[in-house]
């Protein structure tokens, strides 16, 4: 039917249809902003959605838009294929639901970040799986004796948040795949710029995409990749069970920040570089925990296995304790108090009492955060005036 013969409200929801979309040709992939696609016919449909045809039914099932997110990550994690989430935390539910039954356990690596561990200790439980946690420094030798029939796979953060312990990876991908296991690996903190996980064997990587990929602190989400064997199992959870699925303009601000990403990881990770070997030194200061330092008990680990830089993050305990944390926090004029990381902006944050309030004093002694414990995310500003701002701070303590 002729347009000009339509009613008003017709019109109004039709417009005067779609342009050609294959004469467009922009530089960045379109915001596919459309939670259904037409179909050719009922039989093209019936067969998309049964998986017989590629193409596009739902976006909560996929969007060509996230999926250039997550073709692009895969590609610089150097592997087949990804999911995209609308958090990380969606992401690391939707990989350990896949893989785990009720009576299954997971060993992980600890610490990690409170988020996760919140996942672990409210879900978990009521799925009936358990966690094992390991010390990151240790875990690839204690894998074997902790192992049993139920334990499904390895779970490791490294560096990991908010104490930067460092996990060996080759060493835990030899331990783990001796008893069968997958190992899953978190590598917010690295980035694939830093660290590349598929090549020593690791079989899912998982990112806060809130974080560096995305880089500016203004979106949420969620990305996991790995071979495609891995990733058309974790799919049916992800996207039918689940649901926390990305939305299209968020995939899109994702990809523009992978375009970005090693340009910022290096600028991040030479600015902390300096302002940890500062602090090291600073005499308000008892312990910096930086992968990049010397002094840092993972250093050698950590320059086998990441290249580039040691990453954004690193941790001071003040001197003084939680009072002394608290006064220099409060002292910081330029450095913002804020969770998060991968921002931009220098970020500074009490772990305790914010991302990983999760945890008990009993579990925050365990993985050595003492009350001081403050975790500084540095930023892509000139790193004199972050330093200077952070000497003030503790200076006026
Ligand atoms: C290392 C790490 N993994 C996962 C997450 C969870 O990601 P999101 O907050 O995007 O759900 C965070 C969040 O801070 C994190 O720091």
């Amino acid at each position: 039917m002729a347009h000009g013969k339509l009613h008003f409200e017709t019109l109004a929801v039709h417009g005067a249809g779609m342009p050609d979309l294959t004469k467009i040709k922009p530089v960045s992939i379109p915001i596919y902003q459309s939670s259904e696609f037409v179909f050719d016919s009922a039989e093209h449909g019936a067969a998309v959605m049964a998986g017989q045809e590629p193409g596009y039914v739902y976006t909560r099932l996929g969007n060509p838009t996230s999926r250039d997110f997550e073709k692009r990550t895969a590609l610089l994690e150097g592997t087949e294929d990804g999911i995209s989430f609308a958090s990380g935390l969606a992401g690391i539910a939707a990989v350990i639901l896949t893989y785990c039954r009720p009576g299954d356990n997971i060993i992980s690596s600890a610490p990690i970040y409170g988020g996760t561990f919140g996942l672990f200790k409210d879900l978990m439980p009521k799925m009936n799986i358990e966690i094992i946690y390991l010390p990151a420094s240790d875990i690839h030798n204690l894998i074997e004796t902790k192992a049993n029939d139920r334990t499904r796979l390895v779970y490791i953060e490294t560096p990991a948040n908010p104490t930067l312990d460092v996990v060996d990876i080759a060493e835990t991908v030899k331990a783990a795949k001796k008893q069968n296991l997958k190992v899953v690996i978190d590598n917010t903190f690295a980035t694939p710029c830093l660290q590349r996980p598929i090549e020593m064997g690791v079989d899912v990587v998982l990112h806060s995409a809130t974080k560096y990929i995305c880089g500016h602190g203004d979106t949420m989400g969620g990305v996991v990749v790995g071979p495609r064997t891995e990733i058309d199992q974790i799919r049916p959870m992800a996207f039918k069970n689940l649901g926390g699925s990305i939305a299209p303009l968020t995939a899109w601000l994702m990809s523009r920040g992978l375009q970005t990403l090693p340009l910022r990881v290096e600028r991040h990770s030479q600015n902390a570089m300096k302002i940890a070997l500062f602090l090291e030194k600073h005499p308000k200061v008892s312990k910096t925990c930086y992968p990049g330092l010397e002094s840092c008990p993972g250093h050698a680990v950590a320059k086998k296995q990441m290249s580039g830089g040691f990453g954004g993050v690193l941790a001071i305990d003040v001197k003084g304790g939680r009072e002394a944390g608290r006064k220099f926090q409060n002292n910081l004029k330029l450095c913002k108090l804020a969770v998060s990381l991968g921002s931009v902006d220098t970020l500074v944050t009490h772990p305790a009492s914010t991302t990983h309030l999760a945890y008990s004093e009993q579990d925050l002694a365990a993985v050595g955060m003492t009350p001081g414990f403050v975790r500084i995310a540095v930023g892509i500003e000139n790193p004199e005036d972050v330093m200077a701002d952070i000497d003030q701070a503790l200076s006026n303590i």
